[in-house]
């Protein structure tokens, strides 16, 4: 970590700044899932825990959130946690499988489901204000993002049971079973927003609500039956001061819609380019991303050659947080992921910071 002046806070860093449209010293960089295995020393400490225990053991999150910030000098550290934590806290039986993903012991089929789906009781969530303080205590002027799930992107899990492609049962319930998907939908709401406000009254300097999977929606269904739910989780945050990000895969269609939810940043996949993101998003809002995690595996110059495009194409935004377009692949060299910290902040340094 390079020391900051005495003077920085987390609340005037580039990261913040940037997702509020206000001048840099130069573009902030973080990566989705730069905490993970792409480095050994995160397979080292995990060696033996499971993914979920850890995800509640406060000293693990810790080092394990610090460790790409150490590492990569990366502009942000991300909560170490998972989007199905809140449920699992909640009483969900939930296992996170090795190379898989969250699968869940009794998916919701039913109405009947919905409703018997526990309540988050934000008093469990101590292990979190416990690690949140600690991080943020060591992070000093770098800014932590608190997350949650959205909705939709939960939804998916606790009725397909696990990881799927179409998510053809979700949606089949979303069309067959309007009143109780609403409920859900809010029910899921209030979790997760319980989950970031327990982040943010901590010190979480942002929060970024991943809906990774609401791509897979026509623009018409995601207005109509997922996006009023997203704008609660956000509106839930009442007026608690800290900048929101707003992201999903294959969301080039929604574009237009995703900001409306409440966001001051939306997280754009690769599919689209940023100068054409910015276009469909409008003005007032930045916009973070996005590097296709796949270019990370070829050569340096093609690596190179993206990130000066994207720094490029980024400059059409109002801000921008340079981010991949999805979750670093375990598969990735982390030196890589250094060099592109240090190649986007040379690319971008202003001349008078
Ligand atoms: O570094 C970070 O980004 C913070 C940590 C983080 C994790 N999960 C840790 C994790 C975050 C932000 C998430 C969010 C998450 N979890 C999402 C939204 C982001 C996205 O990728 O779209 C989703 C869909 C999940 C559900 C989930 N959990 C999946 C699909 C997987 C991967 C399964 C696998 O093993 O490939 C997980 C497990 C998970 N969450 C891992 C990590 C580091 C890997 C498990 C491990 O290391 O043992």
């Amino acid at each position: 970590m390079s020391p900051a002046p005495a003077s920085a806070s987390p609340a005037d860093s580039d990261l913040v700044r940037a997702a509020r449209g206000l001048p840099v010293s130069r573009t902030p960089v973080w990566f989705m899932r730069q905490a993970g295995r792409s480095l050994p020393e995160y397979r080292a400490l995990r060696a033996g825990t499971k993914m979920l225990d850890a995800c509640q053991d406060p000293d693990l999150i810790t080092e394990i959130t610090l460790q790409p910030v150490r590492r990569h000098g990366v502009d942000a550290a991300i909560f170490f946690s998972d989007i199905v934590l809140p449920l699992v806290v909640a009483g969900v039986d939930i296992e996170i499988k090795p190379g898989v993903g969250p699968v869940v012991a009794q998916p919701v089929r039913t109405v009947a489901d919905v409703d018997a789906l526990p309540d988050l009781d934000p008093d469990r969530l101590g292990f979190l204000g416990t690690a949140v303080r600690a991080l943020v205590a060591e992070l000093g002027a770098t800014p932590l993002i608190g997350f949650a799930g959205a909705p939709f992107t939960l939804a998916t899990y606790l009725i397909e049971g696990g990881p799927s492609k179409e998510h053809a049962r979700t949606k089949a319930f979303m069309y067959a079973e309007p009143e109780a998907w609403s409920r859900l939908l809010a029910k899921l709401a209030v979790s997760s927003s319980t989950f970031l406000r327990a982040q943010i009254d901590a010190g979480a300097s942002a929060v970024q609500l991943f809906d990774s999977w609401a791509g897979v929606l026509s623009a018409a269904d995601y207005a109509e039956r997922v996006l009023p739910h997203s704008r609660a989780v956000f509106d839930g945050l009442g007026e608690r001061d800290v900048p929101r990000i707003h992201f999903g895969v294959g969301t080039g269609e929604l574009l237009p819609l995703i900001g409306d939810a409440g966001a001051d940043v939306v997280g754009v996949d690769w599919r689209v380019p940023l100068d054409e993101a910015a276009r469909r998003v409008g003005p007032g809002r930045s916009l973070q991303g996005n590097l296709d995690p796949a270019v990370l595996l070829a050569d340096r110059v093609t690596v190179d050659r993206e990130v000066r495009r994207i720094v490029e194409q980024a400059r059409a935004a109002r801000g921008h947080v340079f981010n991949l377009g999805h979750g670093v692949l375990p598969e990735t060299d982390p030196d890589v992921l250094t060099h592109v910290v240090e190649l986007v902040h040379e690319l971008t340094a202003s001349p008078t910071a």
